[in-house]
């Protein structure tokens, strides 16, 4: 077990023990935007964290969210907008909580607070099967168009400048959606598409003719965002997450859709 594990747990363990069973029941209504809910909004086309299951939106991030709801003794509402309006949405008091496979950035930071990270994933690249394109140098190096989602990191690398890793904003194609960018990519629109590893992956097996290419990209932590101004349900989301990380919750939610 790795030191911010043990940490978690510590800190899970001392706070159990100093509430006792009122952390399990109390409800959390007050700080919320509508009393007795969790209203937390996601982008549901980003397989394994969220998607639809027919009406249903599942995955990683719908089922933590669950969980951190029940333990607030919240019903959890989820709302599926565009990545791009979660964050505005997010300080316009809308929303409770961003629970999207949401990267910690710097710059996000500046907007919003983050909870503890809860998973991580690193930007892969998607292309056509036999593609010319057979890594990131050639990638970036041609004048090939990249598909992207509207506001993602993969967004935000490829749209800064060669010198910095990225492709220039004229080369990349934004899309609402990470399977827009997909269908983008497989009727030609597109030459590449770059987005997280594991929706990468959930993509590549949905579709034929796709192919993912090794990339050396920094690894990212996905974390729940929360309005700056409401650090009472950023200390009650982070303790929630550290007892459903003590007890074994989130590893078992997170090996349900990605298996070891
Ligand atoms: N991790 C990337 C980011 O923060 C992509 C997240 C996209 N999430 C989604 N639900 N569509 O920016």
């Amino acid at each position: 077990m790795n030191s911010i594990a043990k940490k978690v747990i510590a800190i899970a363990l001392t706070a159990t023990m100093a509430l006792g069973f009122a952390a399990c029941s109390s409800s959390k209504g007050g700080m919320t935007v509508e009393e007795g809910k969790l209203v937390v909004a996601t982008n549901a086309f980003f397989p394994p964290y969220e998607y639809y299951e027919g009406e249903d939106i599942v995955g990683i991030d719908a089922e933590i969210a669950q969980a951190v709801a029940d333990k607030l003794g919240l019903e959890l509402v989820i709302e599926d907008v565009s990545f791009d309006s979660i964050l505005a949405g997010i300080q316009a008091g809308k929303y409770d909580i961003g629970c999207a496979g949401m990267t910690v950035t710097e710059d996000r930071l500046k907007s919003v607070n983050f909870t503890t990270t809860y998973a991580t994933g690193i930007q892969s690249v998607i292309v056509l099967e036999g593609s010319e394109i057979t890594d990131v140098d050639t990638l970036l190096a041609g004048d090939y168009i990249v598909g992207v989602q509207s506001g993602t990191t993969g967004d935000i690398y490829m749209s800064d400048t060669p010198e910095n890793g990225g492709v220039g904003e004229d080369r990349v194609d934004r899309y609402a959606r990470g399977n827009d960018a997909v269908v983008a990519l497989l009727s030609g629109k597109v030459d590449a598409v770059v987005i997280d590893n594991e929706p990468a992956k959930s993509f590549v097996e949905a579709n034929e003719g796709l192919a993912i290419l090794d990339t050396a990209y920094a690894e990212e932590e996905y974390a729940m965002a929360i309005n700056k101004e409401n650090q009472e349900l950023l200390d009650a989301v982070n303790q929630a997450l550290a007892e459903l990380e003590a007890d074994g919750t989130l590893d078992a939610i997170i090996t349900k859709y990605i298996p070891a």
